[in-house]
């Protein structure tokens, strides 16, 4: 087995960068550069304000002030990063294709495909590959084959190291994963050493028995697999939501009543305005995307059901706005607190915020949004991304301010979209008393107490509990 010293990892994103920091961490000896091709990034990874790492994660910049200089390097000096490293992981973004065959369903692997490349044309020497992005089942073939027919003719070992990572607890999930899953070549001895190369890294702090090795395809595919099931609980809870809101059962009793059994467990099953995040859709489109290509038209009908519901629930909530709100929202100020896709995270990319925002601002609303985390600017890329009016419209409608007090002053409504810990301990009454009346709350989160709210005198509707709102 070869023993890593020196490793590079292409991609500083939100994988990367933090993916890195606790290998860094736990192995001063292994020297850990992160390239990346983005000059703004890696000026913000070596900024001196660790206030202003491109990622906010809780925990992360007390790991990078203690191991950035040291033993962790970020740079965009691509090529010599790869001369360098004994093992090279990529972890660069695999979004949905948005052009030409797959548009709008598979990955799009161009970013790997030039990683796969540019590692070609520089390498000198074996290296073990390690795949980290999320890719489609069998990609690694992909790249086999690039690297063996483009480069140096030097040898090659290719691993599968999928991330599960959640944001918002990166640094604890990398430091205690459930599993660390490694597929590789089994069948032969470089193979098999290599695996026990990328193993021995995880070993330094993590149980063994919880390093998993399977073959290429199996790893892969598993990645796929669990972002499919996780988002599968989410839709299934959030498919109950709509039935309690219609027979006066509480979803967050029905989610408690059915975790306590250990067969289906506690988590994963808060019903809520719509799951979003980077990867849930991406993956799961991807996954449909492969069925269909395999001929497997019922697996891909099953898997698209569990996007449909959340944009069902995601349109729900925002319906259920407008028709409270006396069947209009034109004019009216509807504030948001949060935009963030989930808390702790300053992620945006599909939050349901943007889509409840979207519909919200087709009937004309006006929103003055509030997120601990999240700038305007990217509440307006966001916007952009999806194309439903101009830059300037979605200006002149939607705002943000960095006060939650005066996000609510003078609204119509409340729409909590993101589940900050701060939203739990607002002085409610105060924001009642500037607020039009009716003055209502719609929680997209369940975190807010009904009873107390509904005491100080507004109108509260809760995800799958209606409460006292008679709900659409
Ligand atoms: P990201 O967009 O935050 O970061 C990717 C980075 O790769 C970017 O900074 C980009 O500039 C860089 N990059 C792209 N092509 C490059 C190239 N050729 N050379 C150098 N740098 C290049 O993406 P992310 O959220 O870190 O996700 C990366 C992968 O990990 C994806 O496949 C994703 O599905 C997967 N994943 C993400 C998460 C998550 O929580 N975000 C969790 C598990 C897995
Ligand atoms: C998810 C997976 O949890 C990670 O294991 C995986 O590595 C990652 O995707 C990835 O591949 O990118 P992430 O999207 O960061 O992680 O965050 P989650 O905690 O999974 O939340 C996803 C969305 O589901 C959020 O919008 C969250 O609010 C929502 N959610 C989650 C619910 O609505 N209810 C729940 O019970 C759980």
């Amino acid at each position: 087995m070869k023993k890593i010293t020196n490793i590079c990892c292409i991609g500083a994103g939100y994988v990367g960068g933090p993916t890195m920091a606790v290998i860094a961490s736990n192995c001063p000896e292994i020297k850990v550069t992160v390239v990346d091709v983005n000059t703004q990034r890696i000026a913000d990874w070596n900024g001196a304000d660790l206030e202003n790492l491109p990622i906010y994660e809780p925990g992360l910049k007390e790991i990078v002030s203690a191991v950035r200089g040291k033993n962790l390097f970020f740079s965009t000096d691509i090529e010599e990063g790869i001369k360098q490293a004994q093992m090279i992981f990529i972890s660069v973004n695999t979004p949905t294709k948005t052009y030409g065959k797959g548009k709008g369903m598979a990955a799009d692997l161009k970013y790997i495909e030039l990683c796969a490349r540019q590692i070609a044309s520089v390498a000198d020497e074996e290296k073990i590959i390690v795949e980290k992005s999320t890719i489609p089942v069998r990609t690694a073939q992909t790249i086999k084959t690039i690297l063996e027919n483009t480069g140096n003719k030097i040898k090659f070992q290719i691993l599968s190291n999928p991330e599960f990572l959640a944001e918002g607890t990166a640094i604890n999930d990398l430091q205690n994963a459930d599993r660390m899953l490694i597929g590789g070549d089994h069948s032969t001895e470089e193979g098999r050493k290599a695996i026990d190369s990328l193993a021995a890294i995880y070993e330094r702090w993590l149980p063994a028995e919880r390093i998993i090795k399977t073959n290429l395809w199996s790893s892969e595919l598993s990645k796929l697999t669990a972002n499919a099931f996780l988002a599968q609980r989410v839709s299934s809870i959030n498919a109950m939501s709509a039935i309690c809101e219609k027979t006066g059962a509480d979803v967050d009793e029905v989610a408690r009543a059915i975790g306590a059994d250990s067969r289906i467990g506690s988590k994963f099953i808060k019903s809520s305005v719509g799951f979003g995040g980077s990867c849930f859709q991406k993956d799961i489109l991807n996954l449909v995307y492969i069925s269909a290509s395999l001929g497997l038209n019922e697996v891909a009908d099953y898997w698209e059901q569990v996007l449909l519901i959340n944009s069902y629930q995601r349109r729900r909530f925002a319906e259920n706005i407008v028709t409270s709100l006396f069947n209009t929202v034109a004019g009216k100020k509807i504030a948001f607190l949060g935009w963030a896709f989930k808390k702790d995270t300053n992620d945006t990319r599909e939050t349901a915020a943007m889509y409840v925002a979207d519909l919200l601002l087709e009937e004309t609303a006006d929103i003055c949004v509030y997120d601990p985390k999240v700038s305007q600017s990217k509440m307006y890329s966001n916007l952009e991304h999806l194309g439903t009016r101009s830059n300037e419209e979605n200006e002149a409608h939607l705002k943000a301010v960095s006060d939650p007090y005066e996000a609510c002053r003078d609204s119509h409504a409340i729409a909590i979209l993101t589940e900050w810990d701060e939203f739990r301990s607002y002085d409610w009454q105060r924001i009642f008393d500037n607020m039009k009346k009716p003055a209502f709350i719609f929680d997209g989160r369940n975190i807010t107490d009904c009873k107390k709210l509904t005491d100080i005198g507004f109108k509260v509707y809760q995800i799958g509990r209606g409460c006292n709102i008679a709900s659409v």
